[in-house]
Formats: C-alpha cells, structure tokens, sequence
C-alpha cells in the first residue's frame, strides 16, 4: 500500500480502510491498537450549508471521536441545489469524496423555503469560492438515506441535523421504525429565549415548524442545541489569529469563513460570531461540553407571533383544571414527560479551544 493512499485513510478509518488493503495482520495490529475505536460515534450530517454549517462539517470530519456516515443536504440558509454543491466542495476540499452526499427535500413541509444568503453570502459559503467537487453525489434520496443507514446500524446512528429539520422529518414519516433504532439526535435549533428571526423563532425551526413537530414529538433521545446557547460561544478575532497561524485547505477556508463572520458580527456591534452549528457537533463529540436538563419542548405552528417556537416547559409540570360551575379550579398538578435534554448552559472556552485546535489539525 502506498504511503499517500495509507495517508488518505483518515484516523479512525483507518482499521477499515487498511483491512480492505491490507493483510489480516495489518488488519489486527490496527484494531488492537485503537481502542478508542469503539467509542467512535456514527453520525449523519444533515445540513443547509451554511457559513457555521461548514464550520460544523470540517469540525466533524477533523474528529476522530466522529465517523460521519453521511451528509444529507436541506434547503434553509440556501436552496437545495446550491447546498449540495457546497457539501460537495467541501467534501472535496476535506478528501473525503468517501462519505455519500445526498440530497434531500427541494422545500420546507408546507410552506415556502426563506433562504438567508444576507447572513452566510452569496453562496452560502462566506462567498469564499472554492475549487469544483472532485466527488460526485450520492444518487439516493437524503431521507431514504438516513432510513438505510439506520437500519444497516440499529442503535448505532446519531443524527445531527443543523438545519431546518425537514429531511429528517420525511424520513420519520415515510419509516417511523427508524425511531427506536436512532441512537440519539443532536440537533442545532430552538431556543428557549427568543428568536433570531423574530421575538420568538429561531430559524431552522421557523423555516419548518412541523418537520420540526414532527421530531420533537417522535420519541427518540433528542438534545436541543438552541439559539440561546450557541449565542455563548462567540468566535471572535482571537480564534481568527490562531487559525490564521497555521495552514492547510481546511483551515484557510475555515479561517476565510471566520473572518467573513467575525466582520460581519462586528458590523452588528458585537465583538465575535455564535457557533451554532458547530456547537451541536460539538455535544457529539463531548456532551460534558453543555449542561442540558431534561424538558418537555413543543413546537409552536400556530400562533400569530409565536410560529415556529420552541415551547420548553422547565417546570416539568402543568395545571389540570377542571369546571366547577361557571370557571376552572385548578384541580392538581399533571406531571410533563420530556422529550428533550435542553443545553441551557456551555464551556464556551473549552469548545472554542477544542474548535481551533481540530481545524488546525490537532
Ligand atoms: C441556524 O440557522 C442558520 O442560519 C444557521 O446555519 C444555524 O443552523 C441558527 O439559527
Ligand atoms: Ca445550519
């Protein structure tokens, strides 16, 4: 085996990809050798790329606690088509043309799709133009995909959606089976504080509040990575000069990335950038990261100002009231089921380290 080709085996593939190659001994060494192999966690990626979406992407796939399976593409900061060609550059840019990209929804549920190239530029991408994708697409449809992989690895996939979560919604209702057999879901959107888009919606939620019903409802371990707690984790100037120090095609794309972000914040008077999407890897990587009490969380699809929120209740009950006559009499106390762990607090610093470091190669 070449030394290149041995070098394209990316750490943690590195078992499999020598065993297709190699001997049964290579083959022995290699898994003995890497117990932290079993610790590995199976992801698919299911993004809108997306400035922090390809902050998160990069951080994923420079993790050896990460196996990213697949990357599933939905339309949200960007139109579909212009996603998938962003996941496929930067698949490309990463070598990593192993990992199936697919495409999923063209559009949001039932509603039309708000696209947000005013915050991640033209392209979605920071406008940082990168070289044409080396790697091709994967034919199959993203929620078909995720379906698939799940059942090829019961209990073994955690999905990370980070953007609206139609795609994973479809696969839900298409194979609701899939359910029990989902690890665990880790997803960047909510909030229990307000929204981004207005008082009360955080955007990926807004862009398809019933996909995104439909998976806080599905009764899987699920984690929200909401707005409020990536709004901890800016990545200002500092992280810029480190990144800035050292080279290679990921992390000058990332470091063109921050840049455009970190100015653009700055433009908004604040001194650095939320990481949103990349947080929600990084609860993949090391949930020790956020502190995340259970909850149950609803998501609003109804109200006049409220569409598209992500309703948490932390009392973990509500009040059962009953008619007496001519009013209610609150009666008891129902208690709340969650289904959701809500990050409500971060170790910005630690993650941001951990950010900088791994696309730095470390
Ligand atoms: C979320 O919306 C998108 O703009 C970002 O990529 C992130 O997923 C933040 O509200
Ligand atoms: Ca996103």
């Amino acid at each position: 085996m070449s030394l290149s080709l041995r070098h394209s085996c990316h750490r943690l593939r590195t078992v499999r990809c020598w065993c297709r190659l190699g001997g049964l001994l290579i083959c022995l060494a290699a898994a003995l050798a890497l117990p932290a192999l079993a610790s590995t966690r199976k992801i698919i990626l299911d993004t809108d790329p997306g400035s922090d979406d390809a902050m998160a992407l990069m951080l994923a796939l420079n993790s050896p606690e990460l196996d990213v399976r697949a990357i599933t593409v939905v339309p949200g900061n960007v139109t579909a088509q212009q996603g998938l060609e962003n996941a496929l550059r930067m698949v490309s840019l990463a070598n990593r043309c192993d990992i199936p990209v697919a495409a999923g929804a063209q559009h949001p549920l039932f509603q039309k799709l708000i696209t947000a190239e005013f915050w991640h530029g033209k392209n979605g991408l920071a406008n940082v133009e990168l070289p044409p994708s080396k790697c091709k697409v994967d034919s199959r449809y993203g929620p078909d995909l995720i379906i698939q992989m799940v059942h090829a690895a019961p209990h073994e996939i955690t999905l990370v959606p980070v953007g609206p979560l139609t795609n994973i919604a479809l696969a839900v209702l298409k194979d609701p089976s899939i359910v029990p057999l989902v690890k665990e879901v880790i997803l960047m959107g909510g909030s229990i504080s307000g929204g981004n888009v207005n008082a009360a919606a955080e955007a990926n939620i807004y862009n398809d509040p019933e996909a995104a019903q439909i998976v806080f409802q599905a009764g899987w371990p699920l984690t929200m990575v909401g707005l409020d707690v990536g709004d901890k984790t800016l990545i200002s100037r500092k992280q810029l000069a480190e990144l800035g120090r050292t080279h290679g095609p990921v992390n000058d794309f990332i470091y063109l990335v921050v840049k455009y972000l970190v100015e653009l914040s700055e433009k908004y008077g604040s001194s650095g950038s939320p990481m949103y999407d990349p947080l929600a890897v990084g609860v993949a990587i090391d949930a020790t990261l956020v502190t995340a009490p259970a909850m149950h969380v609803d998501v609003e699809t109804r109200g006049e100002f409220t569409r598209g929120e992500t309703v948490a209740n932390r009392h973990g009950f509500v009040e059962r009231n009953v008619l007496q006559g001519d009013r209610y009499v609150i009666e008891e106390l129902d208690p709340v089921v969650p289904n959701a762990k809500v990050c409500v607090d971060v170790q910005a610093d630690r993650f941001l380290q951990l950010f900088v470091s791994r696309i730095q190669g470390k």
